[in-house]
């Protein structure tokens, strides 16, 4: 690694900044799930096991620069205590004197978390006096957000600058596992890029394409390059003004030596709605009033079979409309062979972007794959290829340390 990890960080006694991503999903103040929160906190027992004084910075949501009270951290300070089964203590600001005093106050291996980032408009403007000032309560930064790591805010970005700068546990294994898969793969490594729309994500297949030997590309996407290609979709989800570009792909990726499977036969209903009645036809014969729900049991044994010829695949987004049943049967059976392939040893699965880790969840997989990213929009940037600040000031940093 280009850059320092908590290896080579002498913490007892220090201040320690740790940059969290606590931004969990809530419902009526309740967290739904605390996924977030616990990949984070090894790096958080880590440090304070070794007689560092925390400080956990993170944002929650998007107050825009004002103070919302229902996005407060608290609740979520006091669910990270339960999960590192130790006293946490919060603070209801993240700079300032009442953070100074409670920092302060703090004896080697406490915790404490900072109020909400986001409750000041430097944040996100990463205004470096805004940086300079959560600064001042650390000797040290850690950062181990990968998920919010392409925000170049002053907590994920402007503070390293000001301190000397660390990856965390998390982070060093998101990237390990997403290098893994993509940057140096076990060949040959496949991708199943799901979703509704191309346009979203055109940067993301340009640069998949590069990288991958076999893209499978499904869901709603799918149907824009059926259609591009003349084949009648019926009623289904496609972007018309997209199909000159999806030939484009179709044909850069010919060149790249970049194979695209496209779904051969697919469950079609005429009402988007959980139960309605389907049925299963072959691409090229979908009803014209009728629209395509989710990938055929054809198209699953061909992902399948072809899963079993990978040593890796990525995977971001879903077969079908799986929020609904019945049409998430697709995405389960395909979950439920990439798990078990991966549970046999013969391939690598790394997942990543909310959709697709809760589709994994539905067919109760999440746990059997490689890796699944804690990371949404930070998963989907680096499948684009692009650079993501909050990663770029460590490795800098660490460049001007002589680490390659
Ligand atoms: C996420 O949930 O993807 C990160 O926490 C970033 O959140 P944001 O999209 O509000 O910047």
């Amino acid at each position: 690694m280009v850059f320092r990890t908590l290896d080579n960080l002498e913490a007892r006694g220090k201040r320690v900044l740790v940059r969290a991503d606590l931004n969990v999903p809530m419902h009526d103040g309740v967290i739904t799930d605390a996924t977030r929160i616990e990949r984070v906190a090894p790096t958080i027992s880590e440090l304070a096991g070794k007689g560092a004084r925390v400080v956990v910075l993170s944002h929650f949501d998007r107050p825009k620069g004002k103070v919302v009270p229902s996005m407060s951290l608290h609740p979520i300070a006091e669910k990270l205590g339960e999960v590192l089964g130790k006293p946490v203590a919060f603070v209801p600001e993240c700079v300032g004197p009442t953070v100074e005093a409670a920092v302060a106050a703090l004896k080697d291996g406490d915790v404490l978390v900072l109020e909400n980032t986001r409750f000041h408009a430097g944040e996100e403007a990463n205004d470096p006096a805004f940086a300079k000032a959560l600064a001042e309560n650390g000797d040290i930064f850690v950062n181990d957000a990968f998920s919010a790591a392409h925000r170049a805010h002053a907590s994920t970005e402007g503070v390293a600058h000001d301190l000397p700068s660390f990856a965390g546990r998390l982070m060093q294994a998101e990237l390990s596992a997403l290098s893994a898969a993509l940057e140096n793969p076990e060949r040959p490594v496949g991708a199943i890029i799901g979703g509704s729309k191309i346009s979203t994500k055109l940067d993301l297949i340009g640069n998949v394409i590069e990288k991958v030997d076999t893209l499978f590309i499904t869901g709603a996407m799918a149907n824009t390059f059926l259609a591009a290609e003349g084949i009648a979709v019926g009623k289904s989800l496609q972007e018309a003004d997209m199909h000159e570009t999806a030939r484009k792909i179709a044909h850069l990726a010919q060149e790249k030596g970049c194979e695209i499977v496209l779904p051969v036969d697919a469950v079609v209903a005429r009402e988007f709605k959980a139960g309605a009645e389907s049925s299963v036809c072959l691409i090229g014969e979908v009803p014209a009033d009728a629209m395509i729900l989710d990938a055929g049991p054809r198209t699953v044994e061909l992902i399948n079979e072809r899963l079993a010829t990978l040593k890796t695949l990525v995977w971001n987004g879903p077969l079908g409309a799986f929020e609904i049943e019945p049409f998430d049967r697709a995405t389960v059976a395909v979950a439920q062979e990439a798990a078990r392939l991966t549970q046999a040893g013969k391939l690598r699965t790394v997942a990543g972007g909310g959709d697709t880790v809760s589709a994994l969840r539905h067919a109760g997989v999440a746990s059997e794959m490689s890796y699944v990213s804690t990371a949404g929009g930070a998963f989907l940037e680096w499948l684009e290829g692009k650079i993501l600040p909050g990663i770029e000031v460590l490795r800098t940093t660490g460049q001007q340390l002589g680490l390659d």
